[in-house]
């Protein structure tokens, strides 16, 4: 068999003024990022923050190649899965880092998923007022998202990401083979929030995803142009609105349903993050075409892309029981996107076409949540 094409490394840069970064796009990354870490921070010691699973298919790589550049570094492991992201490993990460000895110059490396940068991120933000971070994001999820943007944050018993802090990574390095090891669920789940992006505001890109997806399941240049299209869609979102006072709310599309779904199970593996924003997504397009702003021929597009996907795109698809709309609705107010009580969604007038959506009203919400539970 002829040796597969090198699939080229793409930078695309999040531009932030003082606190710009490069995201490196492309493939067998972590075996050079103690080079590129050494170019970029020169003398710098590492502490890398990981979980079990990340650590036994990558760590050694990762160390491997720190020693190489002769950069000291420690490896702090923690559990996997999102009950990680917690207040009591804050304190075990934010330790850790101290008795490294990393000072504000030296760098705290997240390797892994979404759990493990947004908690590494949200204790270099705290740890003597703010040390930088890189991430190694090794979920598609994190590679297309969570690495991007500087969202840092743990999970409070009143709610998801509810405590945290903005503090960008100095550079993300998004090596495209660390996918490889990913179980297939968490690669699906990951898949929802590159559909998000052409929902948002690139119907082209969602045509390209419905005629290629399953080339971005295979692996390789399809790949990375759905992983690179995504950190672009993002870098451009988060360049123009770092802190989320306007048009940054348009990432959070299918996320004011998801969380509300992902708090009624737990957190736990009854519905990962991104096929709770799977679901949300299908739901913010019935609520949009309740409200008459978008087709019903637009809400079929999405459950059949999402459904060929292998994505749940019904609420009896979540195994348990589920709370019924008032428990849901209750669960929405504890979420971010509330102001002053009223509902912030992000709706549709198309595919591609996404906009925020103040005031919506209760009633609507309860009718297609009831709706969608009856399915
Ligand atoms: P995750 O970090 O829990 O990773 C999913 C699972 O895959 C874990 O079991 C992990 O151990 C395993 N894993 C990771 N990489 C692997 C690899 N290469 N090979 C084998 N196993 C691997 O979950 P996630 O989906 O990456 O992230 C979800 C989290 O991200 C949620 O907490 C969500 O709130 C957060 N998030 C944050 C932002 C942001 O902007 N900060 C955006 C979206 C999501
Ligand atoms: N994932 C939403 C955001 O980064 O704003």
């Amino acid at each position: 068999m002829p040796a597969a094409k090198k699939t080229k490394t793409e930078i695309v840069r999040v531009k932030l003024g003082k606190r710009s970064y490069d995201i490196v796009i492309g493939e067998n990354l972590l075996a050079d990022a103690g080079r590129r870490i050494a170019k970029l921070k020169p003398g710098t010691a590492v502490a890398i923050v990981t979980d079990g699973n990340v650590a036994h298919h990558h760590l050694a790589t990762l160390e491997r190649s720190l020693e190489a550049a002769k950069i000291s570094y420690r490896s702090v492991l923690l559990s996997a899965g999102e009950g990680t992201k917690n207040y009591s490993n804050l304190e075990t990460v934010a330790e850790a880092i101290l008795q490294s000895r990393i000072e504000r110059g030296d760098l705290v490396v997240a390797l892994g998923g979404g759990v493990i940068g947004d908690l590494a991120g949200f204790a270099a933000s705290v740890v003597r007022r703010g040390v930088d971070f890189a991430q190694i994001p090794t979920t598609l999820l994190a590679q297309v998202d969570s690495s991007v943007g500087g969202k840092t944050g743990i999970n409070s018993p009143q709610g998801k990401n509810l405590i945290g802090a903005f503090h960008q990574p100095t550079l993300v390095l998004a090596d495209l083979k660390t996918l490889d090891t990913l179980p297939a669920r968490e690669f699906r789940a990951g898949y929802a929030e590159v559909a998000k992006y052409g929902l948002i505001n690139d119907a082209k890109f969602f045509e390209w995803l419905e005629k290629n997806w399953r080339e971005v399941f295979a692996g390789g240049a399809a790949r990375a142009k759905a992983v690179a299209t995504s950190c672009k869609a993002k870098a451009a979102i988060v360049g123009r609105d770092e802190r989320e006072t306007g048009e940054r709310a348009l990432l959070n599309l299918g996320h004011t349903f998801g969380h509300a779904l992902e708090a009624a199970t737990g957190y736990s593996d009854r519905l990962l993050h991104g096929e709770g924003v799977a679901l949300g997504m299908v739901l913010a397009f019935k609520l949009s075409a309740k409200l008459k702003l978008c087709k019903p021929t637009d809400v079929t597009r999405v459950i059949k892309h999402l459904e060929n996907a292998g994505l749940p795109v019904r609420l009896s698809q979540v195994p348990g029981s589920l709370p019924g709309p008032d428990g849901l609705l209750s669960l929405m107010a504890q979420d971010k996107k509330v102001v002053r009580g009223k509902l912030v969604f992000i709706l549709a007038k198309g595919i591609g076409k996404a906009f925020i959506a103040k005031n919506v009203d209760t009633k609507d919400v309860r009718e297609v949540l009831n709706g969608a539970l009856a399915e």
